[in-house]
């Protein structure tokens, strides 16, 4: 069994997994969205405190024979650095009270591992990870070889959800907000710009940003009693997968891998999900997605990921581990 912490961003969360068969024998994680909603982000002194009370409550909940681990792992990078050193201090308690070696493993990568919980990796495999911190294509020959194929220029796929759910006061995480509101839309006259209609493999969103805050400020300004939401969040969501999916498109085009991953915290948002399994079923690819509840961050993808990293012996030392908000193992 392997014990996995993970705390790199507002999620505190614990898990074990059973190393020879990928069985997830425990997974707990307390969110926390309420206390940062009202500051329409995440706050992070205030994620770093409430790590430091969840995750040590998440542990003590745990009904198992701490005898029986064989590691602990812990996301070590990339993310808030006040938020990982809370995972990365209960970590080496863990590992130095129980004399058992230490995983450190990459959050990016361990969304990858949420597309195989409880199965075989499959490799190679192009992922697209929407999340809040990272807008990414990636090709993964194996599970050292993982390439950047395109990256956002600027803000985040589920970043540009948050920024516009905050302009429209509606509280934090933005991302499922929108996409409720948008399922609500009656009218749909509003027309956003789609970013980056060039040939270039990348994402933007800080111009669709933009123009989503410049139409909600000329609504405002007509009548701030009629301001139509749903319409708005509609008109930007449309936008933002349209984008996604053109550059998707461009990139399937000139791909011969078969299967297409679609990862992270913003890979729950069902009209993405419709538009990607179009585009596949198109490209004949095979398409894959974690479970719903496993998209934003947890700590069952984390201990996942670790089991491959034990079965080939990669062990840090309790001096040698530290945390790295950002990332390094892409190449
Ligand atoms: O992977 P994740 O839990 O944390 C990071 O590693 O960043 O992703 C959280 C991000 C937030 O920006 C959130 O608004 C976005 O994912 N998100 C969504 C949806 N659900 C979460 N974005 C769009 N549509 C959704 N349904
Ligand atoms: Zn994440």
């Amino acid at each position: 069994m392997i014990l996995s912490i993970e705390s790199s961003c507002d999620d505190s969360s614990i898990a074990l997994n059973q190393i020879n068969n990928y069985k997830l024998l425990f997974h707990r994680k307390i969110s926390q969205d309420n206390e940062h909603s009202k500051y329409g982000g995440i706050v992070p002194e205030i994620a770093s405190r409430l790590h430091s009370i969840s995750l040590p409550k998440i542990l003590s909940s745990i009904d198992y024979d701490f005898k029986k681990i064989k590691a602990i792992a812990v996301t070590n990078e990339p993310g808030l650095s006040v938020s990982l050193i809370e995972g990365v201090m209960m970590a080496k308690a863990l590992s130095l009270s129980l004399n058992i070696p230490l995983i450190a493993i990459n959050h990016l990568k361990g969304h990858i591992y949420s597309l195989f919980l409880e199965t075989n990796a499959i490799f190679p495999i192009s992922i697209l990870l929407l999340s809040g911190g990272h807008s990414l294509l990636l090709e993964a020959k194996n599970d050292k070889e993982i390439k950047i194929i395109a990256s956002t220029l600027d803000d985040s796929f589920g970043e540009s959800f948050d920024k516009v759910a905050k302009m429209l006061n509606l509280g934090y995480p933005g991302g499922p907000i929108i996409e409720k509101y948008a399922k609500q839309a009656k009218k749909k006259n509003i027309n956003l710009p789609i970013p980056l209609l060039n040939k270039k493999l990348a994402f933007s969103f800080s111009g669709l940003k933009n123009a989503a805050r410049l139409e909600i400020e000329k609504e405002f300004k007509r009548d701030s009693n009629v301001l139509n939401y749903s319409e708005i969040c509609y008109a930007f969501q449309k936008s933002a997968i349209t984008h996604i999916s053109q550059k998707v498109k461009l990139y399937l085009q000139n791909s011969s891998i078969k299967y297409f991953g679609v990862v992270g915290g913003a890979s729950a948002n069902l009209a993405l999900r419709e538009e990607l399994i179009s585009l596949a079923k198109d490209f004949n690819k095979e398409i894959l997605f974690a479970p719903l509840e496993f998209c934003s961050d947890n700590a069952a993808m984390i201990g996942r990921c670790a089991i491959e990293a034990y079965n080939m012996e990669e062990f840090i030392g309790l001096d040698k581990l530290d945390i790295s908000p950002n990332s390094r193992i892409f190449i």
